[in-house]
């Protein structure tokens, strides 16, 4: 109880911290997005390739930073969802565009990833807030592609699904992605809350990267947990699973060490 308590006291003030750095960030990122934004303006006008450069660098790093903040505004819960009904389609589109632009770099350096979205056209539509969704698609993208150092395959895919398969995947965990009998693949599984009758849209974000040691699964979700050291902070996958349980969601995890990983996120669909 006592132990508790002292969590919470101590993630309320975590919140609180997070709140007002995070208001400092967003000047900074004021003065960044317009220092990116004059220098798109002066290579129209030139062709040195150093400027290139300079602004993939730039651009990529401060989309970097506006993520961070924007999950640790989530996570203080400074911002309240917006719920709209939404279709997933232009927001997939969306975040396969940011991810792609910042490969460039990589892509230079020899690291190649094959990104692919495969949208079923009859996908439910759900009532969220879309630029939530949008970042959760973009914390899982690139932790994919983080996960996959030397090049790889990272693939988003949408479908309905059925309340029963929903709980026949959570329960089961395995509709594992290349053999449903090899023992090295492990799943872990967030409720959001009791299962509804109601259909689901269900997005796969997969890799075929790292995989995720079985030590690490059960603190996935934990905030600030992470095995990037300095190149991470251990928020996304906070941020995401909050997003997706206030919508009482469902998130399934199921990865092996050296095969890859794969995130599916369960949305239940509005009935208007
Ligand atoms: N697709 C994946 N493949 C392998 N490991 C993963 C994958 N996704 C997440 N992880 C593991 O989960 C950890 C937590 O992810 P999370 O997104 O919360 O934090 P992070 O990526 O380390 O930092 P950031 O706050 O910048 O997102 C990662 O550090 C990594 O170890
Ligand atoms: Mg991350």
């Amino acid at each position: 109880m006592q132990d508790e308590l002292h969590t919470r006291e101590r993630l309320s003030a975590i919140g609180h911290a997070m709140a007002s750095v995070g208001h400092c960030m967003k000047n900074m990122l004021t003065g960044l997005k317009g220092g990116v934004f004059l220098l798109e303006r002066t290579m129209e006008d030139t062709k040195d390739s150093r400027l290139s450069d300079a602004h993939l660098l730039l651009s990529r790093s401060t989309s970097r930073i506006n993520l961070l903040l924007l999950n640790m505004l989530d996570l203080s819960r400074e911002r309240r969802a917006g719920a709209v009904l939404t279709s997933v389609q232009g927001i997939l589109d969306e975040t396969v565009q940011v991810i792609r632009a910042g490969l460039a770099v990589e892509r230079e350096n020899g690291k190649e990833v094959e990104i692919q979205a495969r949208l079923d056209p009859a996908i439910p539509m759900v009532r969220l807030d879309p630029e939530r969704l949008y970042r959760a698609l973009l914390n899982l993208g690139l932790n994919a592609t983080d996960a996959m150092p030397s090049g790889g395959r990272l693939l988003f895919e949408t479908r309905g699904t059925s309340a029963q398969e929903v709980e026949a995947s959570l329960t089961g965990g395995f509709d594992a992605p290349d053999s449903t009998l090899d023992p090295a693949w492990r799943f872990v599984v967030m409720r959001g809350s009791q299962l509804s009758s109601v259909r689901h849209l269900r997005i796969d974000i997969r890799d075929n990267g790292t995989g995720i040691d079985p030590e690490n699964l059960q603190q996935l979700f934990r905030p600030f947990f992470s095995t990037k050291s300095s190149k991470g902070t251990g928020l996304g996958l906070a941020a995401v699973c909050q997003f997706v349980t206030e919508h009482d969601g469902h998130i399934l995890v199921l990865s092996a060490l050296n095969h890859g990983t794969r995130f599916t996120l369960f949305l239940p669909e509005s009935s208007e």
